[in-house]
């Protein structure tokens, strides 16, 4: 195992408070020692020990490696049309998954894989280091099973979404849907996947259905996400709270109640701006959520339909800026609050014995990611202690 010195860290972000100051625990000239595939020591720059490799980074900013904890990446063909039509004013609507349905059913394995693989690559060259990737755009047991197995061989952060919509071969049948999706359809997607999640959403799945799937899921083993009041008020939040789901994503409409239940149970709120920012849609809230204590992730979404953005340094500069939080906040939701929504405490902070991913920014300090939006600040990253391309 070789282990490799950085020194010379202007502003480190650790995200643990005993390692320094405040809730980032910050290290001003830090240093970080990575032994093999996790971190073995954190310091000031000045006490570093000697490792077999070393590298200078004169001065840069460093934080751990971003937690992508929600996207769709297996997917085939885009949705330009549809954008564009939004951008003239049309409305987003859950329908337009059904574009996509069709072009990954008739893509071949190669071509899905070929196209995670890209964005996956993208995302890490932004500072990625942690991916969550769902299934739903199969919608029949062979698609579902097969995008998983994809998505498999390239994260552990695998899930289940055969509840995305209700499949076009169903749709005057819904409850046969919700039968294969609890029923066969899990049986053959289950191993391959951490994770079950449902689109809790007019046009999609209520909170019947939902509450039937997620627990079908669970009984197999699976752990529950969800997304839960995107375009309407709705059920979802309450449900993945009282089910002990690790996130309710995207958080969008939310009563009082769906607050207060948020701060009181364990599930993490996930944010998701590059939806609403594609959409055109109302922010989510994430003061009103922080105010009330519960604890909030950032994520990309990543999909062809509404939020086709690999960046999670977009979506801290749009948190920052629309959803009123501040750059400290951001980049904890991005990293450490990612790590929570997966339920994962080796990944999103840089802490002795964690994995080694982290990243080193062309600034003084992370706030330059909100403050210079846009800009392509990443300038090395490592992922379980490798230096990536
Ligand atoms: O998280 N909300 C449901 N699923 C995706 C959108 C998928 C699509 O439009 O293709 C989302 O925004
Ligand atoms: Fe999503």
């Amino acid at each position: 195992m070789t282990s490799t010195v950085i020194t010379n860290i202007g502003n480190l972000v650790t995200n643990d408070p005993a390692q320094g100051e405040g809730k980032l625990g910050r290290i001003r000239d830090a240093a970080v020692v990575i032994d093999g595939e996790t971190i073995a020591w954190v310091g000031a720059s000045k006490d570093a020990p000697d490792a077999d490799e070393a590298y200078d980074a004169k001065g840069r900013a460093g934080i751990p490696g971003f937690v992508d904890s929600h996207s769709h990446l297996v997917f085939a063909g885009d949705r330009t049309a549809e954008f564009n039509a939004r951008m003239e004013g049309r409305s987003y609507k859950a329908g337009g998954i059904r574009t996509t349905v069709k072009a990954t059913r008739a893509a071949s394995d190669e071509e899905l894989e070929a196209n995670l693989v890209r964005y996956l690559a993208e995302a890490r060259k932004q500072g990625t280091t942690t991916f969550e990737t769902k299934s739903g755009y199969g919608l029949t047991t062979h698609d579902e099973s097969r995008a998983l197995r994809i998505a498999s061989r390239h994260t552990d952060e695998v899930t289940y979404l055969g509840a995305h919509i209700v499949s076009p071969d169903h749709k005057d049948d819904p409850a046969a849907y919700v039968d294969l999706v609890t029923g066969e359809m899990l049986d053959a997607c289950a191993p391959y996947a951490r994770w079950i999640d449902v689109f809790c959403e007019k046009g999609a799945f209520d909170g019947d259905q939902a509450r039937a799937i997620l627990t079908a899921g669970q009984a197999k083993g699976l752990m529950a996400r969800v997304h839960a009041n995107q375009l309407t008020y709705g059920p979802g939040v309450q449900l993945a709270v009282e089910l002990d789901a690790a996130s309710a994503d995207h958080c969008t409409h939310l009563t009082d109640e769906d607050v207060t239940a948020l701060a009181s149970g364990n599930t993490v709120a996930t944010l998701l701006p590059g939806a609403e920012f594609s959409t055109r849609a109302q922010w989510p809230d994430a003061r009103r959520l922080l105010d009330a204590g519960v604890t909030v992730a950032l994520s990309t979404d990543c999909n062809p339909g509404s939020s086709f953005t690999s960046s999670m340094l977009f979506c801290i500069a749009l948190a920052v800026r629309d959803m009123r939080m501040t750059p400290d906040e951001a980049l904890w939701s991005a990293t450490a609050g990612g790590a929570q929504a997966l339920r994962r405490t080796d990944v999103g902070r840089l802490t002795p014995g964690a994995r080694a991913d982290l990243a080193l920014l062309d600034a003084p300090s992370h706030v330059h990611l909100a403050y210079r939006p846009g800009v392509p600040l990443v300038s090395a990253v490592w992922q379980r202690g490798r230096r990536t391309p």
